[in-house]
Order: C-alpha cells, then structure tokens, then sequence
C-alpha cells in the first residue's frame, strides 16, 4: 500500500491544490491530505472550516481522506505510517521555501522523501493568497477553487 501525505495549510484549498491531488492519486494507493493548524500564519479560514472545505473538494475521489493536524510533520509521517511527502512547485519562487522545508524534515527523519509535483500550467498562477485576496472585494473566484466549496467561500 502506497501512502503518501499531502500536507498544507490549505487556506483555502484551491483548483491548483486539487490538480496536484488528482496526479498524486495516480502514483499511490492513498493520499492523506493534511490540513496543519498553523496557528502562527494566522489563517483567514478556520481550522475546521479549512478541513471540511477539503473534505467537500475531495468527496469524489475514493483514495483522498482529509485529515487535520497539529505540531511536526514528521511526527504525523509516525503515526500515519507513511514516508512520503507531496508538495506541489509552482514557479522557481517556491522552490527555496520547499527545499528548506524537505531538508528540514529529511534532517528530523532521514527515510522522510519528498515528492514535488507541478500543476497544469493554467494552474500554476492560483494561490490560497490569491484566492483570499480577491474574495475579500467579493471579486470571481469560480475559475480559482473546486466548484464543490464556491458556495462556502461566496458565504
Ligand atoms: O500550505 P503551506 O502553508 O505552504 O504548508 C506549510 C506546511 C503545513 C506544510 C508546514 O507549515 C508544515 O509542515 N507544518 C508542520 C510543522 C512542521 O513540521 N514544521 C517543520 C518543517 S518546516
């Protein structure tokens, strides 16, 4: 069984987040996406709205399960018995921020690998920031998130 977790703020979760959900279901069995607390980056949504908007934009796919988290990576990869990482890269500007993250957590757990996937182009631009940004001028946002939680956000 390949288990892989997909760990994010996730503020909210976008159609860029959703893409790379969808390639990694087609490398593992099953995919944890987890939704970290973070409670320092002091998110507009609420942890448990965050999860359960998830939770709605993954409903159709069967090897998806959301869960929430608190504290270390690595101490989840523990539990949940899974040693690999997904992370999406967008543009050269992520790539320093998620290289420091991966040696982080290689240096907290050597056998923790980290497997960076890209979005479709049409994707790469979207942003929970983004997405936060134009919803707070009530601007569109239908072409930025899942069809499944537009309504959550519009609310
Ligand atoms: O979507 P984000 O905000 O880029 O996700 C960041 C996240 C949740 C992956 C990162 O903050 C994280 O792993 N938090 C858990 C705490 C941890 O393990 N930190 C050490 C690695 S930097």
């Amino acid at each position: 069984m390949k288990r892989a977790i997909y760990p994010g703020t996730f503020d909210p979760i976008t159609l860029g987040h959703l893409d790379i959900i969808k390639r990694a279901c087609k490398i593992f069995d099953e995919i944890i996406v987890a939704v970290a607390k973070n409670k320092e980056k002091k998110p507009l949504f609420s942890y448990e709205k965050r999860i359960q908007l998830a939770q709605k934009a993954c409903k159709e796919y069967p090897k998806v399960k959301v869960i929430g988290f608190e504290g270390l990576l690595v101490d989840l990869s523990n539990e949940l018995k899974a040693n690999t990482i997904i992370r999406g890269l967008r543009a050269v500007s992520d790539f320093e921020y998620e290289l420091q993250m991966g040696y982080a957590n290689a240096s907290l757990k050597s056998e923790l690998d980290t497997i960076y996937l890209m979005p479709s182009l049409q994707y790469a631009f979207i942003s929970s920031s983004i997405v936060r940004a134009i919803l707070k001028y009530g601007g569109k946002i239908d072409h930025l998130v899942p069809k499944a939680i537009i309504n959550d956000l519009k609310e």
